[in-house]
């Protein structure tokens, strides 16, 4: 049987996006391979240092959440990055495989740059244009017009001063990545979080990983770091395979992606009060007042939500929808119903599941992983030291 590895960081209960996205893929591959799920408890550190507060909680539930859905500690092995620190030794010594220069294109590295960056600007931008006013310019400017109405006359210069600070912040974004600012916020072992990775995958050999789209640049890293270990120090690794996943779009309540740090997430153990407020509360199409406006899908939260978890009606709710014979409470009751009875199984599931019990799963998936983990860092060993 092939080996399958993958993981998440530690965020706490899973939302509907997780299901579809990933979670239902992870209970089939488990039929036909050797599966390795990972709770990259490590990695949740790397942007943020004191996030070990939130790991054990956020642990325990996102692992409840993956039993609830049919992840099977009795065919797959769950376990916790830090509990098998051979990990650790391997990631040292591929570190010395990989470039700085290479870790610095990679795309996840340069968007927390980019995004640290433009975070920064933004605020040193927004001091000085209120300094600007502070410093009495804008009243001055005011004065200088001497209109009868000053207000106004303020009014509008603020309105300027927006969109100049708008105008400026679009730039800056623009800017051509520069190594010479990298954020101080930026660890050394954020630089590093796909060399952890790449451990995360060897240490199985793990043949494939089942993984979105955008951790495919990670996964090339790791195929690298495979072949150069084994053509400099000898055959040890497979060269893994990614497993693309069709990622279903599902957009959270507020219509940016679903996440738990935007508290727009329908999570799978909401209950169904929970889930009928939260539908209610969407929003759909801002245009789409009343029921025979026209509506746009493409930028409807609920209409991806009947996509994955309806998709029997969808094509008549999209056609429905665009021609304004849909309302959007009807729509929204439909998904609600379906959401309901989809995850209610789940959510009765999770009930049951006692932290003590998610405890000694991880414990015993730990121990089975450690084990096989460290067959392999022996043989790391052997190759990388026979050669003196
Ligand atoms: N980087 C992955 C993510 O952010 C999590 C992860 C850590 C992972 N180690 C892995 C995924 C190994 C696949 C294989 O989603």
């Amino acid at each position: 049987m092939k080996v399958v590895l993958s993981g998440m960081r530690p965020t706490g209960r899973m939302h509907v996006g997780h299901l579809k996205g990933v979670l239902e893929n992870w209970v089939k591959l488990q039929e036909n391979y050797k599966c390795y799920f990972e709770v990259a408890d490590w990695h949740a550190l790397t942007d943020e240092p004191t996030r070990n507060r939130e790991v054990l909680r956020n642990t325990l539930d996102m692992v409840k959440d993956w039993l609830a859905v049919g992840i099977d500690p009795k065919k797959s092995v769950i376990f916790r990055q830090s509990l098998v620190p051979q990990h650790a030794e391997i990631h040292l010594i591929f570190s010395m495989l990989v470039s700085v220069n290479r870790l610095l294109r990679n795309p996840t590295f340069k968007e927390k740059v980019s995004e640290l960056r433009k975070k920064k600007s933004e605020i040193k931008l927004s001091l000085n244009l209120e300094n600007l006013s502070v410093e009495g310019e804008v009243g001055g400017i005011v004065e200088f017009i001497k209109g009868e109405d000053k207000e106004k006359g303020e009014k509008f210069l603020r309105g300027v001063i927006g969109r100049i600070k708008e105008e400026v912040l679009e730039r800056l974004s623009f800017l051509d990545f520069d190594d010479s600012l990298i954020p101080s916020e930026i660890s050394y072992g954020f630089l590093g979080y796909p060399v952890l990775q790449a451990a995360d995958i060897l240490i199985y050999k793990g043949e494939l990983v089942p993984v979105g789209e955008d951790q495919l640049p990670h996964l090339e890293l790791s195929r690298e770091i495979a072949r150069d270990f084994n053509r400099i120090y000898g055959e040890v690794f497979p060269i893994p395979e990614p497993l693309l996943t069709e990622i279903p779009k599902i957009l959270g309540i507020d219509g940016r992606k679903m996440s738990k740090s935007y508290n727009n997430a329908i999570f799978i153990s909401d209950t169904p009060e929970e889930i009928t407020q939260k539908v209610k509360k969407s929003i759909t199409d801002p245009m789409k007042i009343r029921k025979g406006d026209p509506g746009r899908p493409e930028i409807c939260p609920i209409f991806y939500l009947h996509k994955a978890f309806n998709p029997d009606e969808s094509y008549e709710i999209e056609e429905n929808c665009r021609k304004g014979v849909l309302g959007c409470v009807d729509c929204k009751n439909r998904i609600a119903g379906k959401l309901i009875s989809a995850l209610e199984p789940y959510r009765e599931k999770a009930g049951e599941l006692s932290d003590d019990l998610i405890m000694d799963v991880i414990r015993e998936g730990s121990k089975v992983a450690r084990e096989r983990a460290e067959e392999t860092v022996e043989e790391v060993r052997r190759v990388l030291w026979s050669g003196s």
